[in-house]
């Protein structure tokens, strides 16, 4: 089932999301889990954060593969991660890129985010895993854990890019952007 994208400005993404527990080890979190895949695949997105379908738990689905032809690292990149912790980024070494999110429709801009992270995660049986990652594929990783602590990337751009697509941002939060998928914005639009 396709579920509405919730935008910037909504209050649910800036909301820290609760972990799961063992109990939700169940067939309503892998309903979830594939709504959401179909969502993000609907939408083109290499990543979804479930705060984007409006629910605060720290569940994210990622399939970087898309990107692999420029980004080796994004091959076969398909992902659950259920409770992902970065537990390691080597801040020494920062790298900018354009970023989007399928919370901002229409808006690319630049971040700088560490290129080397260790993280570990529950996948969809609710079993764990560590691993270290770099690139794009960190990246990824970076911008969707980000959006279980309620934050956005356009957060982390400069002051000046921020205050130079702040209308944008405030149209995105009144839901006067033009999307081909189905979303959700903070203030209902009469
Ligand atoms: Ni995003």
């Amino acid at each position: 089932m396709l579920l509405p994208i919730y935008l910037y400005g909504h209050p649910v993404l800036r909301k820290i999301a609760e972990p799961l527990e063992a109990t939700d080890n169940n067939e309503e979190t892998q309903k979830l889990i594939a709504d959401m895949w179909e969502t993000m695949y609907n939408s083109d997105g290499v990543g979804l954060a479930a705060p984007q379908i409006g629910k605060s738990i720290q569940l994210v689905v990622i399939d970087g593969s898309p990107m692999a032809e420029r980004f080796p690292e994004c091959a076969d990149a398909k992902m659950c991660l259920i409770n992902p912790e970065i537990t390691e980024a080597d801040d020494a070494e920062l790298v900018a890129f354009e970023e989007g999110c399928l919370s901002v429709p229409g808006l690319s801009e630049t971040v700088k985010r560490p290129d080397k992270i260790h993280m570990t995660w529950l996948d969809e049986n609710f079993q764990p895993h560590e691993a270290d990652f770099s690139g794009f594929l960190a990246r990824i990783i970076q911008h969707e854990c980000d959006h279980l602590i309620g934050k956005v990337y356009t957060d982390r751009i400069s002051p000046i890019r921020k205050q130079f697509i702040k209308s944008k941002l405030t149209n995105i939060a009144k839901g006067k952007v033009a999307c081909d998928y189905r979303t959700k914005a903070a203030v209902n639009r009469r």
